[in-house]
C-alpha cells in the first residue's frame, strides 16, 4: 500500500514530540491538550480555555505549534482522527493494543453512518449511541449531520444544540479520549455555539461499555460502534461470563461481546451499525454469537472491506461493516442480507442478497459478483470434506516446545530408534510436496525421533497437507499437496509441524489424496473458501464447513473432463467458468 503523504507528515510530527510524551505518566494526555489548545487558539478562539497550569510550558513548544498548525490545515474530521491517533501512539504499543486504540478513518465512519441513514435511522428525531466512542470518530460526523438536518428544518442554533445534547451519547473507558471527544464535538458545532453563545453539555460516559448500570439510561434507537478487539484473558472472561453466557465459547474476543451488548441495549426495532474484524463471520469461537445474531436481528447489510488499497485502514485484519435491525421478537429464520464489496476504486459494489445461516456454521459471504453466483450454486450442495471421506487435524509438532530429538537427515547408524520425517508448511506447494525444500534456508530439523510409529503425532493414513497460514490478501488461500504414499509408507509415517493442516482418509478411498489436493487447489474451491474465511489462518472448522460439489456429480463430471475447474463448474451446475482473480 502506498503510504499517503499526510501519514508520513503525521508520523514525523508525532515523533518530534515522543520524548515529551514519555516524560511522565500523563505525558500523552498533556501533549494532546497542549496541541488542542494551540489549535483552538488559532481556529476556535471561543473554546480556547485559559492554559491550565498543568500544561506548564508545553503550549509554547515549537513542535506543539507545528503540529497544531498542520492540524488546522487538514479537514476537521481528518484532523480529529490524527490527533486521537497521536494520543494512541504516545501511550505506547502495549496500552494501544490492550485498549484497541485504532480509530475509524473519516471515510469509513461516513460509510457506516450512510448505511444507517439509508436503513431509516433519523438524524432529527432519534437517539444515537456509541458505547466505545474513542476520539469521537462516529460522534463528530453524526453530530455534524444532525446539525445540518436540524438546521434544515429551520431550527435556531440554540435549539439545534439542545436536540443534539439529547440525541447523541457516547461512552469510553479512557477519560482522556472522552475529554478529547467533548472538545471535538464543541469544535464540530462551533458555528452554532457562536450563534447561540452557549456551550452544550454532551452525554459522554466513562463506564465499561459491556456492563452499563442497569436501567440508568434510556435505550438508544441507534447503536454505532467500532468496538475494541482482542482476546480476553481468563479473569476478564470470568467478569463477563454470566452476562454473556449465550455467546461465550472458549476464550472470547471482546468485540463479539460488544456486538451482543449492542443487541441488548438498542431499542426493539432499532438499528446497529458495526465496524469490526471479519473473524466473527466464520470463526469457530463465534458460532454461538452468529446464531444469536440471527435469532435477535435482521442482518440488513454487510459491506466487505477486503480490498484495503483504496482506504487507509491501519489494522492488518480484514474489516466488515454490518448493519442490523434488532427484532422485537425472537426469530430463528435468517432473512436475506444485502452484500456490498469495497472495490479497489473506493466505491461499493452490490453483489446481491444472501441468507446467513443461524446454525452457528460460518457465514459464506461473496467477495465479488462472480463469487455470488458460485455461492448460490454451492449453497445448494450439502457435501463437505467428510462426505469425501476426509477428517482434518492440525500438525502436532510445536517446534519450540517439542523436546524430542530432531535430525537434518535420517540417521544411518544402527541405533535402535524410530525416526520419521517432519513436514513443514514450507514443504507444501501447489505443485506438490517437496520434503526438505526449506533446507536451503538452513533448516536442520527434518526428521524426528518418536517413541513408536503408533504415537499420536505420527500420521500413517493417506493424507493431503495444507499450509495453515496464508495471507488473506492472497486469492489462492488453499495450498494443498498430496503426501506421496510410497514416501510415507517407506518412512512408516510422518509428523506434521503446527503450521500444517492434515486431511486424512482411509486407504482405498476413491477420492485419493492426489485428487483431493487438486479439488482443494482449484479456483472455485479457493473462492468458496475465501468467502467463508477472512482470517489468515486456515481453520479446520472452516475447512470442514466448506461447501464442496456433491461427490457423485463431481465423479461424473470428472469422467467427462480432466480439467478440475471445469469439472467443479459442471458438478455445481454453474453457468460460467470460475477463475481466480489476480493477487490483490
Ligand atoms: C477500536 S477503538 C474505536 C473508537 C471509536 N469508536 C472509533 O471508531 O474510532 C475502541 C475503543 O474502545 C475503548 N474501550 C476498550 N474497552 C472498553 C470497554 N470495556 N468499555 C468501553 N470502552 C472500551 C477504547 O478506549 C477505544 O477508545
Amino acid at each position: 500500500m502506498v503510504i499517503p503523504e499526510s501519514k508520513i507528515r503525521f508520523n514525523s510530527l508525532v515523533k518530534s514530540l515522543d520524548t515529551i510524551a514519555k516524560d511522565s505518566e500523563n505525558g500523552p494526555q498533556r501533549l494532546v491538550e497542549a496541541v488542542l489548545h494551540a489549535w483552538q487558539l488559532q481556529s476556535y478562539p471561543l473554546l480556547a480555555k485559559r492554559v491550565s497550569r498543568q500544561l506548564g510550558e508545553l503550549p509554547l513548544k515549537d513542535d506543539v505549534n507545528k503540529f497544531s498548525l498542520w492540524l488546522s490545515q487538514q479537514s476537521f474530521n481528518d484532523a480529529a482522527f490524527w490527533l486521537a491517533s497521536a494520543y494512541a501512539t504516545w501511550v505506547g504499543e502495549k496500552r494501544r493494543t490492550e485498549q484497541a486504540l485504532y480509530f475509524t478513518p473519516p471515510k469509513l465512519a461516513d460509510r457506516v453512518i450512510d448505511d444507517l441513514v439509508q436503513r431509516g435511522a433519523s438524524l432529527t428525531t432519534v437517539h444515537w449511541h456509541d458505547p466505545a466512542c474513542g476520539g469521537a470518530a462516529f460522534l463528530v460526523p453524526t453530530a455534524q449531520r444532525m446539525a445540518q438536518a436540524l438546521a434544515g428544518l429551520g431550527l435556531a442554533s440554540g435549539e439545534v444544540l439542545k436536540r443534539i445534547e439529547r440525541q447523541l451519547s457516547g461512552n469510553d473507558l479512557d477519560k482522556a479520549l472522552l475529554s478529547l471527544s467533548r472538545q471535538f464535538l464543541l469544535m464540530a458545532l462551533y458555528p452554532h455555539i457562536k450563534a447561540a453563545q452557549r456551550f452544550p453539555d454532551f452525554d459522554l460516559r466513562n463506564e465499561d461499555g459491556l456492563l452499563p448500570p442497569p436501567s440508568k439510561y434510556q435505550a438508544p434507537d441507534v447503536v454505532i460502534c467500532n468496538p475494541p478487539y482482542r482476546k480476553l484473558n481468563a479473569a476478564e472472561t470470568q467478569r463477563y461470563a454470566s452476562k454473556f453466557k449465550d455467546v461465550i465459547r472458549s476464550q472470547p474476543n471482546i468485540y463479539g461481546l460488544f456486538i451482543r451488548e449492542a443487541l441488548n441495549v438498542v431499542k426493539p426495532g432499532g438499528l446497529i451499525g458495526l465496524l469490526t474484524p471479519t473473524s466473527f463471520l466464520s470463526g469457530a469461537s463465534f458460532s454461538k454469537l452468529r446464531s444469536r445474531i440471527v435469532d435477535l436481528s435482521h442482518i440488513l447489510q454487510i459491506d466487505m472491506l477486503s480490498d484495503r488499497t483504496s482506504m487507509f485502514i491501519a489494522v492488518e485484519q480484514e474489516t466488515v461493516i454490518s448493519v442490523l435491525r434488532a427484532l422485537p421478537t425472537l426469530t430463528h429464520e435468517a432473512m436475506p442480507t444485502d452484500i456490498h464489496i469495497l472495490t479497489p476504486g473506493g466505491t461499493y459494489e452490490n453483489v446481491g442478497k444472501h441468507r446467513l445461516c443461524n446454525n452457528g456454521a460460518p457465514w459464506a459471504i461473496p467477495r465479488s459478483t462472480a463469487d455470488s453466483a458460485l455461492l448460490d450454486c454451492a449453497e445448494r450442495s450439502t457435501a463437505r470434506l467428510g462426505d469425501f471421506g476426509y477428517s482434518a487435524r492440525i500438525g502436532h509438532l510445536v517446534a519450540f516446545r517439542d523436546k524430542r530429538r530432531r535430525f537434518p537427515q535420517k540417521p544411518m547408524d544402527d541405533a535402535p530408534r524410530c525416526v520419521v520425517p517432519i513436514l513443514w508448511a514450507g514443504d507444501i506447494t501447489k505443485e506438490g510436496l517437496d520434503h526438505g525444500r526449506v533446507q536451503k534456508k538452513n533448516r536442520t530439523d527434518y526428521f524426528i525421533e518418536v517413541s513408536s510409529l503408533g504415537h499420536t503425532s505420527v500420521i500413517s493414513l493417506p493424507s493431503v497437507v495444507l499450509q495453515r497460514l496464508t495471507s488473506n490478501d492472497q486469492h489462492h488461500r488453499l495450498i494443498a499437496a498430496p503426501v506421496p504414499r510410497c514416501w510415507q509408507t517407506a518412512h512408516g509415517g510422518f509428523v506434521a509441524e503446527n503450521h500444517v493442516v492434515v486431511l486424512q482418509t482411509q486407504p482405498g478411498n476413491r477420492w485419493t489424496p492426489a485428487l483431493m489436493a487438486k479439488v482443494l487447489n482449484s479456483a472455485g474451491i479457493n473462492r468458496l473458501y475465501r468467502s467463508i474465511s477472512g482470517a489468515s489462518n486456515v481453520a479446520t472448522s472452516e475447512l470442514l464447513a466448506l461447501p464442496l460439489p456433491p461427490p457423485r456429480e463431481l465423479d461424473e463430471a470428472l469422467s467427462r473432463t480432466e480439467d478440475i475447474d471445469e469439472a467443479i463448474r459442471i458438478a455445481f451446475g454453474l453457468a460460467t467458468p470460475v477463475t481466480l482473480r489476480k493477487k490483490a
